[in-house]
């Protein structure tokens, strides 16, 4: 299935621009970029009736669970991930609001999916809130606190996040040819784009003084964990990362996640997530 070539990922189209009242002249090309193309995911054409008429893997089905379940643990971030520094911050704070939307809106794009495949997400039978989003609150709390350039360790970690999370949904498409659950991975993707493309210019910049760098460099190495994963039963992360990120094609995309990230200042030898496959899933 032909999603978008990577040279799309990092350049929404230049249509979005100045299409909308909401942006300031003198606001950054970049921020009125993303915000006058923020919008719920568009899901008026698809024919749900006809999601049931096709085929879909038992394999294909356990992963789209589990990103519902991912994107919709966005619901929880203003109260764990989102510091004082980043909801101040008149950029980052307005771009949460319309990314926390977005990322809401497509867990429900692939509940109603998973609904019409006659395979509903099951009833949760435990708290959104998982003990390692204390963790999160009361790490994000005090270094955001102490360090007044907390955002640029949260703007490169978003920036590897959204970079996984398209080549996840990419693989993923690449695993069906289902013509709507196409469709619906296709949009999904292009929201991914918008958002990478955001906190990767954001990270650019804030990580340009290399002490910066090497502070958000230092934690990231000892803390990061793909998109998802620490919120997740252990076993079902790691079957989704194999089934994603292993074999010839799966590595490859997980090679190209960290070939990308290598473009931010300091971190042009990181391979974060090559790193935790191979601890995690390659061993
Ligand atoms: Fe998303
Ligand atoms: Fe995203």
């Amino acid at each position: 299935m032909n999603l978008f070539a990577e040279e799309d990922m990092s350049r929404p189209t230049e249509k979005a621009i100045g299409g909308n009242g909401v942006c300031l002249a003198e606001e950054p090309p970049e921020f009125r970029r993303f915000i006058s193309g923020s919008a719920p995911i568009m899901l008026d054409d698809i024919d749900w009736d006809a999601v049931a008429d096709h085929p879909i893997s038992q394999d294909v089905l356990r992963i789209l669970t589990y990103m519902q379940d991912v994107e919709s643990h966005t619901v929880v971030f203003p109260t764990t991930i989102f510091s004082q520094r980043a909801v101040n911050d008149d950029i980052v704070g307005t771009f949460l609001v319309c990314w926390l939307y977005e990322e809401g809106m497509h867990g429900r794009a692939l509940a109603k999916f998973l609904e019409s495949a006659g395979h509903p997400v099951p009833e949760r039978t435990r708290k959104r809130t998982t003990f390692m989003d204390h963790i999160d609150r009361t790490t994000t709390t005090i270094m955001a606190a102490v360090w007044k350039d907390f955002l640029a360790l949260h703007m490169a970690w978003g920036a590897v996040h959204e970079c996984t999370t398209i080549h996840a949904y990419r693989r993923l498409a690449s695993m069906t040819d289902h013509p709507e659950l196409g469709v619906l991975l296709r949009r999904i993707i292009y929201d991914e784009a918008r958002h990478f493309s955001f906190y990767m210019w954001q990270a650019e910049s804030r990580l340009a003084r290399p002490g910066v760098a090497r502070i958000a460099r230092a934690i990231m190495d000892k803390l990061y964990t793909p998109v998802g994963t620490a919120h997740q039963p252990d076993e079902l992360a790691r079957w989704v990362s194999r089934c994603l990120f292993d074999g010839e094609e799966g590595r490859a995309a997980a090679r190209r996640v960290d070939r990308t990230i290598a473009k931010l200042p300091g971190f042009s030898d990181a391979a974060l997530l090559g790193n935790w496959l191979a601890a995690k899933v390659y061993n």
